[in-house]
């Protein structure tokens, strides 16, 4: 059959379809006596009235599945590398950089006008064996530090909206993590991290990001009492990222909205960059349901608060979340189900974003 039969035949199905009220899915939309109704907007163009975007991060293995990157590319606006830029994937022996995972990500992004929220400089975990494998004075990791800041930073200059430069530097009670950086350099690694990174890419904007700092609590008020402090010395530090890893059995952040609007008055963004809500399996009906409002609600959240610039899920769909490798016995954490298809949070979003 030639194509163009083809494709014509698959249209008049398709409005068929419409027409009789028996297509489903986000693309369908039957309104009465409508002709060709218009499809329905993505979660990135309603998220796009309010002034903010809408994300999924993404892995480089995934990428080989074309129903999987045909919604990536369709239904968001904003990108994250779930490993492919994080120390061990780009700097594997000192000195010697590898972009090819990175770069992949950031490509296809592109081909799809969607920006990049870059993850992540600094973290303590997936480092490469010859920087944990030995000890370092304290000039020598910090010209280690700064080397692969400002080399990375400068590689996707111009490429990437943001980055988050450090990550996870808090441990629950609001003390200092004990990393390598920590423990070498002291607490004056972040500042330093920012710094570079500022002098590398200047436009890029530039996140402190961590979990369980969505409520407000001891360790958010360390990011808080942190980003007070470095603001006041103008560091350059243009946001927080909270990661909203959330597990239902947990309870929902209720102060989350406070949380995001003390951070908006320091003078800075904030964005939701990691999300997924995770829950004992198996998955239920009310347990689906209660998922559905607590993404309903955190999406109202961040359209409350001004400077709160948008929402990122940890990818977005079951086939791929990294919660049943980590959390045994628990899951079904995305607003899309593991064959790809919407789940009652995907709608609650959609609802939360004014859309139908
Ligand atoms: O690359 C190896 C591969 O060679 C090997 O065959 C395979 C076998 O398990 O493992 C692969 O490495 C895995 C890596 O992801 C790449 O897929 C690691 O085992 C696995 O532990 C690692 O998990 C990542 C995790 O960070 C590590 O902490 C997740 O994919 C990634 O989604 C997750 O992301 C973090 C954020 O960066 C920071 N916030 C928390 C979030 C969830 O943990």
């Amino acid at each position: 059959m030639r194509r163009n039969t083809r494709l014509r035949l698959v249209g008049a199905l398709a409005a068929a379809l419409v027409t009789a009220g028996l297509a489903t899915g986000p693309g369908a939309q039957a309104s009465p006596g409508a002709q060709a109704s218009p499809r329905q907007p993505t979660l990135a163009e309603l998220a796009q009235r309010h002034g903010r975007y809408f994300g999924s991060a993404t892995d480089n293995p995934e990428l080989t599945d074309t129903a999987y990157t045909a919604l990536l590319g369709d239904e968001f606006d904003m990108i994250t590398p779930g490993n492919g830029m994080k120390w061990y994937a780009t700097e594997p022996q000192q000195d010697v950089f590898d972009w090819r995972y990175g770069d992949q990500i950031v490509d296809l992004a592109r081909s799809n006008h969607q920006r990049v929220r870059a993850h992540t400089l600094v973290w303590h975990s997936q480092l490469p064996d010859w920087l944990t494998g030995r000890t370092w004075t304290a000039d020598e990791l910090r010209a280690v530090l700064k080397k692969h800041i400002q080399t990375e930073v400068r590689h996707y200059r111009g490429k990437v909206y943001s980055w988050d430069v450090v990550n996870e530097a808090f441990n629950e009670d609001g003390s200092y993590r004990e990393t390598l950086w920590y423990q070498t350099l002291g607490p004056g690694y972040i500042a330093d991290a920012l710094r570079w990174a500022h002098q590398a890419d200047p436009h890029a904007k530039l996140y402190l990001n961590d979990y369980n700092i969505e409520a407000v609590g001891a360790k958010s008020d360390a990011y808080y009492r942190l980003a007070k402090d470095l603001k006041a010395r103008h560091v350059p530090l243009d946001g927080i990222g909270l990661q909203a890893h959330l597990a239902l059995q947990y309870g929902y952040p209720a102060s989350l909205e406070d949380n995001l609007r003390r951070f908006s008055r320091l003078g800075l963004d904030t964005a939701l960059t990691e999300v997924d809500v995770r829950m004992l399996l198996p998955a239920t009906e009310e347990k689906l349901a209660q998922q559905a409002d607590w993404y309903r609600d955190l999406t109202a959240a961040c359209l409350a608060v001004r400077r709160c610039v948008g929402i990122t899920v940890w990818d977005y769909t079951d086939k791929y979340s990294w919660i049943p490798a980590f959390f045994p016995g628990e899951g079904a954490a995305l607003p899309w189900d593991e064959q790809l298809r919407p789940k009652p949070a995907y709608f609650a979003i959609r609802k939360a974003l004014g859309g139908r």
